[in-house]
């Protein structure tokens, strides 16, 4: 079949230095951010990717100039209040869960209704954690009482600042209500438990008026409203998808690998900690600082010892978008691995919690499934040899390759359907795993 890929070989030893594309986090936030900005922003290093095209595509049909070409991208931004609405307009976030959520925040002052869409993925995940805080700015949502997509938001002329309190670790959340209060007047005071912070450096770097402190477990944010200057940006690698190669070469034999110039935001390499622990001595080198995002190229090789972990909660979000890949690692690893508190990994593309567990089950690998936790059972001598069929599991881009990883570390003969998932956020993938096989 034409969208699915068959691996029936495992890979060899390899020694090479690679770079993966742009972050998607900072990518959708630059372009975002440039819209409301005033004059022209640029970025280089973008993220090519079909939720990036959503947002792109998003923002031009509320009226901002977009300019692309091989370089670079260019937006000329509207100002805080610069958006032209339409009447009967509809958005459509695709697969993008970061697209919807933020861009919900810019739209509280649209005189119109506004559909907000997405594909069969987006629209089954939760938007009440959307509706609520906007609801409190002042913007409406239909049909009342829908907490999924579909829906139709309808801003206020009169948005008054929140306070808000985010209890999940969710930086979607967190952000919405940070670019919403852009929109609003006064001050809009935010408690949140901790999550990536990309958005909070870029409105540092931007003068926007932000006050920030930190507890152990919680980030105080306080933002008032301004208009601010366009930005050029150059977007380091993703450090999501440099979890992919740093798994393959971790599970693979005589293998090195060097990730090139990945940002590693302390918020976002949980990934990294976790492997360290189970055994993994992934190293930083050529550290630097860009746009108040730390940045550095990453040493891998392969592991033999690996050993389970007991994961503390604590690192759940700064890994969010990698259990998938690391559940893979405890898969081989000496020991039982424990991982809890992480019902919002079945909030995702897929419920990847479940379906994470589902695949392993099918390697052979026993694990214990609670509502939001699992243990995995490793084995370190892990080599399959059946087939595998892979498909239903709702096209999400980092089970794909999650599966992939899987066929060309433990052998079977794989067939895994939806190879364009990993366009969402990834789509040199499998170009890249390509470059480790010359
Ligand atoms: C993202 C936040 C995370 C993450 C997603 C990207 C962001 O989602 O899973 O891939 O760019 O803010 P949550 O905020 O729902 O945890």
């Amino acid at each position: 079949m034409g969208n699915s890929i068959t691996i029936k070989k495992k890979i060899k030893s390899y020694n090479k230095i690679i770079n993966v594309s742009g972050d998607k986090s900072l990518s959708i936030r630059w372009a975002l951010l440039a819209s409301i900005a005033i004059g022209k922003s640029k970025a280089f290093n973008l993220l090519n990717s079909d939720d990036v095209k959503s947002t792109l595509k998003v923002l031009s049909s509320l009226g901002v100039n977009i300019y692309k070409n091989q370089n670079y991208c260019e937006i000329t931004g509207r100002g805080i209040n610069g958006y032209i609405y339409r009447k009967n307009l509809e958005l459509n976030a695709g697969n993008s869960g970061t697209l919807a959520r933020l861009i919900s925040g810019l739209l509280i002052k649209s005189p119109y209704k506004i559909k907000i869409t997405g594909d069969k993925s987006l629209s089954r995940r939760d938007f009440k954690r959307v509706i609520d805080p906007l609801n409190k700015f002042g913007a409406n949502f239909y049909p009342n009482n829908r907490c999924s997509l579909p829906i139709f938001i309808k801003g206020s002329k009169y948005i008054r600042p929140i306070d808000y309190v985010e209890n999940k670790g969710s930086a979607q959340c967190k952000s919405l209500v940070m670019l919403a209060s852009l929109l609003s007047p006064g001050t809009t005071k935010i408690k949140a438990k901790k999550s990536r912070n990309h958005t909070e450096l870029l409105f540092k770097k931007l003068n926007i008026p932000i006050k920030l402190k930190s507890s152990k477990n919680y980030d105080f944010i306080e933002i008032k409203s301004s208009n601010f200057s366009g930005f050029n940006y150059k977007l380091p690698g993703d450090i999501s998808s440099s979890a992919f190669f740093i798994v393959l070469t971790l599970l693979s034999k005589n293998s090195n690998l060097v990730i090139k110039n990945v940002n590693i935001n302390p918020s976002r390499i949980g990934v990294i900690t976790i492997l360290n622990k189970m055994g993994a001595k992934i190293k930083f080198k050529n550290k630097k600082t860009y746009m108040g995002e730390k940045i550095a190229d990453i040493y891998v090789k392969s592991c033999k010892n690996l050993k389970s972990i007991n994961c503390p909660s604590y690192l759940n979000s700064s890994a969010i978008d990698e259990f998938l890949i690391i559940f893979l690692v405890a898969a081989k690893a000496r020991g039982i691995s424990k991982f809890k508190n992480l019902s919002e990994l079945n909030q995702k593309e897929s419920p990847r919690l479940n379906i994470g567990s589902q695949i392993l089950k099918r390697m052979g690998i026993k694990t214990v499934l609670k509502k939001d936790s699992i243990k995995i059972i490793g084995n370190p001598n892990i080599s399959l040899n059946s087939s595998f069929k892979i498909k239903n599991f709702y096209k999400d881009h980092r089970v794909f390759m999650m599966c992939v990883i899987a066929g060309l570390v433990f052998g079977g003969n794989w067939k895994i359907n939806d190879k364009d998932s990993i366009k969402s956020s990834f789509p040199d993938f499998l170009r890249k795993i390509n470059e480790l096989k010359k």
